[in-house]
Order: C-alpha cells, then structure tokens, then sequence
C-alpha cells in the first residue's frame, strides 16, 4: 500500500503498535501496561517500574530480588570507558559524554544476539545499571575529581545521588529522586522512542539503540526543555516579571519552555505529581522563589494560551525538583535519559519480537532532469 500524504512530524500516524504505554491527551491520563501513573509514583519503584515496562508484567518478589540484584552489581564501569571519558573536553554537554559513552558500550558488547534472552536480559541489566555510574562519573571528572565507586548497600536512586554529591542522600530526597525516573520512564512514540525503534528495526544491537536515542532526547523541542525552564524562570527573576515577559514571548512567538504538547492537551499529569514532588522538597529543605514564579507562568499561561489546550509538560517543574536536589542545570537532560532508557529498551524487545525495518517514503519537491553545469561555469 503506498500513502503518499506528507504529514509535519507525522503527527497523527501510527508508527508501531505497541502495549507498553498508552496517553489519553484529553482526560490527561498515562498508563504504563495499563496501569496509572499515579499510582505507580504511589506504590512502585523505579526499578519495579522498570521492570514492569520492560518485561510486561509486574514481578514477584522473587523476580524484582533477583533483578535489583543483578542490577546493583552491574554498576561500575568499565576502566577503558572512565578513561575515555576523562579525554571528554570537560566543557562539553553531559548529554553528549553520555550518547558516547553509550555508544562505546557496544564495543564491549557488540555480539548481536537478538534471539537470545540472555542477551536481551544482560543489555538491559547493563544499560540500567552503568547509564546512573557514567553521568555521575562525567560530573565529577569534568570538575577535576576521581569518579566516585557505586555503593552495593545503596538502592538505584541513593546510589545516584551519592555517586554525584560523594554524600548519602536524605531518603525522602532519594524517594522523590525515584518517583522522577518513574514518571520519566516511559511515553508512548515520543522523538527519541521512535528514534530507538527506527535503530532497533536495523537490528543493530542495543548500545547503538541507546546512544541513538539519548541523541534524539537533547534537543530543547524534547528532553532539553527542562534545562530552558530553569534558565527562563532566572531570567524573568521575579513574579511581577510574569506577564511582561510572556506578553514579549507571544508576541515574537517565540515558545515557552515546558509548556505545550502534541498530545496532552489538557495538564500533564506528570506536570501535576512533579509540582507535588516540588512542595514536598520545599516543605523540608526552605522554598524557593522560582517555584512562586512557576505556579504564576502556568497561572497566565493558561489565562493566554488555556484556549489553544497549552498547559505544563512533564519538563516545566522537573527542573525544580532537580535544582532543589542539589542537581547541576545541565544533568537535568541526562537525568531523563536515565529513566528513559526503561522506554528504550521496552520499545527495542517489542519491535525485534515483531521487527519490519522503517522505510518510510517522501514527497519529493525537488527538481528533474537538471543538466550537470561544469564547475568554470557555475
Ligand atoms: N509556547 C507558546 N505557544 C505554543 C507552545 C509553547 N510552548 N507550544 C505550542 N504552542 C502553540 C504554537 O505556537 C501553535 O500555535 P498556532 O497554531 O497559533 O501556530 C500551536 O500551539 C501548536 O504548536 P505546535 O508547535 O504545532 O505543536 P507541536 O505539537 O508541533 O509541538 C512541542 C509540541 C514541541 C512540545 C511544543 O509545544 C513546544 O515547542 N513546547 C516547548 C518546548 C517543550 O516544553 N518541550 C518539551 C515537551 S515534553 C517532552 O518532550 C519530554
């Protein structure tokens, strides 16, 4: 069959069929495998998540004991890649240290075979555990110091924040920490899903999956958007600066980070937890002016844009939970990816279990029959 219809960002087409997660852009509902977000950011666990999205299924203790195990002692990496990355001009974005690093995994892993569980199970047990280890070793070597070595007594998100701060964290900060990478795990055929799929369907082998999609999820249209919220929200500075500042925005139509999306067009529920998360930070460790600025951006926002179904995404109070972690501005992006990598791999399995490689067409505008002019001529 042959559809020749140009759509922009092919918004409204089916790229896959997938049963990993589901949005409802107008009731404002997120499902991972049928279950809601919210209670998932209740009662789950990063890790369980994980494993839900990418196995299908919730597991038995016995199952989520032996994954947590597996991963935890999967967590140091590799010498030739601490080496590597201490060669990363250090004033280089973590986001690219990062898509390398991944990417250099697969020179250690290359084997390509796809059919085999174990396999699958090891690259993902690898790319969970080691993907926290390289953004929180980048941190430190870029600063001059030694990477910090992963704690086997720690859980997943403790570990990451005492690898970046070399201080066990708070356990409601490391809770709060976990319930982000849970909300960020996973979201139907977003930019770098659909980059992962694409990589995946070359049947490449999951390292070049990854560091595809870690590629995808940079840019300020995506996962970077967190790290403009900051810096916008700094730059208009006070609550009075509010409306001027989206007032200039609209009208040089310029968009505003952190706000908006193809599919929510109601607030994102994510958007509501994370604001949750934020007041909890606040209520233990001292609030912070720039939330007062955020909740009076989405109050006018919503007054300017509300008709055009523009309200805040997953990105536009993440970056304060961040900040008041103690989390530089441009880990922010990383941090994502550490959580998304759960998406990745779940979309990887599920199109290799029913795998057509990505081929689409285009509408050629161009030229015909041009007669190649010699270089004098030109
Ligand atoms: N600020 C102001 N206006 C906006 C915004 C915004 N953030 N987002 C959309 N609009 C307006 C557009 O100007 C357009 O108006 P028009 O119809 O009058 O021309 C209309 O809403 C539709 O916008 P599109 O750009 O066509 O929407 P699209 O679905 O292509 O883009 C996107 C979605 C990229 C998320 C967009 O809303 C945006 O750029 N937001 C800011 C960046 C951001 O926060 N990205 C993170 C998204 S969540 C994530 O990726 C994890």
């Amino acid at each position: 069959m042959m559809v020749c219809e140009y759509q922009p960002g092919l918004e409204g087409i089916a790229a896959a069929q997938s049963s990993i997660s589901n949005v409802d852009g107008q009731k404002g509902i997120l499902e991972y495998r049928g279950i809601r977000i919210e209670e998932l950011a209740e009662k789950s666990t990063f890790l369980e998540t994980a494993y839900l999205l990418i196995w299908g299924q919730l597991p038995t203790s016995e199952e989520l004991k032996e994954f947590e195990h597996e991963v935890r002692h999967h967590r140091r990496i590799k010498y030739r890649i601490r080496d590597m990355m201490k060669c990363f001009p250090e004033s280089g974005h973590p986001m690219d240290a990062l898509q390398a690093s991944a990417a250099a995994l697969g020179l250690f892993y290359s084997r390509r075979d796809l059919h085999n569980p174990i396999y699958i199970r090891d690259a993902v047990v690898r790319l969970l555990a080691t993907i926290p280890t390289m953004v929180a070793a980048f941190q430190l070597m870029r600063k001059g110091n030694d990477p910090v070595r992963p704690r086997d007594d720690l859980d997943y998100s403790a570990n990451f924040l005492y690898m970046l701060s070399e201080k066990e964290p708070d356990p409601l900060a490391a809770r709060i920490f976990d319930v982000c990478l849970i909300l960020h795990a996973e979201h139907t055929m977003n930019a770098s899903t659909f980059s992962a799929r694409v990589t995946a369907s070359t049947l490449t082998d999951p390292y070049a999956v990854v560091a595809s999609a870690v590629g995808t999820l940079g840019g300020p249209l995506h996962g970077g958007a967190n790290e403009e919220v900051i810096q916008m929200l700094e730059e208009i500075g006070s609550i009075a600066n509010v409306r001027p500042y989206l007032e200039d925005c609209l009208q040089r139509k310029a968009k505003i980070m952190g706000f908006g999306h193809r599919v929510y067009k109601v607030k994102d529920p994510r958007a509501t937890i994370l604001q949750d998360l934020a007041q909890q930070l606040f209520a233990k460790f001292g609030s912070d002016k720039y939330y007062d600025i955020a909740v009076e951006m989405e109050r006018v926002v919503e007054e300017k844009l509300g008709h055009k179904g523009i309200y805040p995404n997953v990105d536009f109070y993440s970056g304060l939970v961040y900040a008041k972690l103690g989390i530089p501005t441009d880990l922010f992006t990383p941090i994502f990816a550490i959580a998304r990598v759960t998406g990745w791999l779940a979309h990887w399995k599920e199109q290799l279990a029913e795998n057509r490689i990505f081929r689409p067409t285009q509408v050629y505008n161009g030229l015909h029959e041009i007669a190649y002019t010699a270089i004098e001529e030109r």
